[in-house]
């Protein structure tokens, strides 16, 4: 059994989230933010209030994250097929994203935060692609942790990318049928620089994966809480971190020698 970074912690360092000892975190963790829509309906609000809620979760996690010494945190903001809902709706988050990369550059630069984007990003409104890219470039060099926002992403869209690459590649002479196996096949993926996440959280009690890296979830740890993502705060993540350190991963092999 992994021994607890909390274990020899005061209930006050365990708030805090300023772990003693590093033994056994996940290097990277995914969260699926779910129930935003949910939330704000529990409250008789509407779905935008659970969206602008949600940001403040995002920032209490990312600092969390920060103070744990996590170096992966990568965020399913929009997805592909959130394109579908409601202009409004998505207007709003377009409004949401854009303010966050206005407002949250200096917190990140402040906390030595990589900021990176994973999806479609052409297909956002052209001024949130300068944001993100100039939010990328001013934090290229910081070494602490690579926090990646998903957004208009989707995992078949990121493997269909992929085999696109790799059949280019295959018809220009570059690459030969046989020379692909799964590391070829990782390096074409927009996660390429990555890690596969050790531990994915999922909020709001679905229990799928919501086209959400499905190849780089292969061996992941899955945590789905029932909380609503706006109410998912420090101390939820800690907990959920907490019940990542009593878990046995065995990558398919077994503990019994006999
Ligand atoms: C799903 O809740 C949540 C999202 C669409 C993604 C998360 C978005 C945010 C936290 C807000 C803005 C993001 C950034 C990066 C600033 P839902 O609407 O699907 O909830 P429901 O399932 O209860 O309807």
């Amino acid at each position: 059994m992994i021994k607890s970074i909390f274990k020899d912690m005061t209930q006050s360092n365990f708030e805090s989230g300023v772990s003693e000892s590093k033994e056994g975190l996940p290097a990277h963790i995914a969260i699926i933010m779910d129930g935003n829509g949910r939330w704000a309906e529990s409250k008789s609000l509407k779905r935008i209030q659970g969206h602008q809620a949600g940001v403040e979760s995002i920032r209490e996690v990312v600092t969390a994250s920060c103070d744990l010494g996590i170096q992966y945190l990568t965020l399913y903001a929009f997805s592909t097929e959130n394109w579908q809902r409601p202009k409004l709706e998505i207007d709003v988050l377009m409004h949401l994203l854009s303010d966050y990369l206005d407002k949250e550059l200096k917190t990140l630069t402040k906390n030595n935060v990589r900021f990176q984007v994973i999806g479609r990003i052409h297909t956002l409104p052209k001024e949130i692609q300068k944001k993100i890219a100039f939010n990328v470039k001013e934090t290229e060099n910081n070494t602490g942790l690579t926090l990646t926002l998903a957004l208009s992403y989707s995992s078949r869209c990121e493997i269909v990318d992929a085999m696109k690459d790799l059949a280019l590649k295959v018809k220009d002479g570059i690459l030969s049928p046989e020379d692909i196996n799964e590391e070829v096949i990782q390096q074409h993926l927009y996660t390429k620089d990555m890690p596969d996440p050790d531990f994915l959280i999922r909020t709001s009690g679905e229990m799928r994966v919501s086209n959400f890296l499905l190849w780089q979830l292969s061996y992941t740890e899955i945590f789905v809480t029932d909380v609503f993502w706006p109410d998912f705060r420090k101390q939820n993540f800690l907990n959920a971190i907490q019940s990542f350190q009593k878990r046995e991963r065995r990558f398919g092999r077994t503990n019994f020698s006999n």
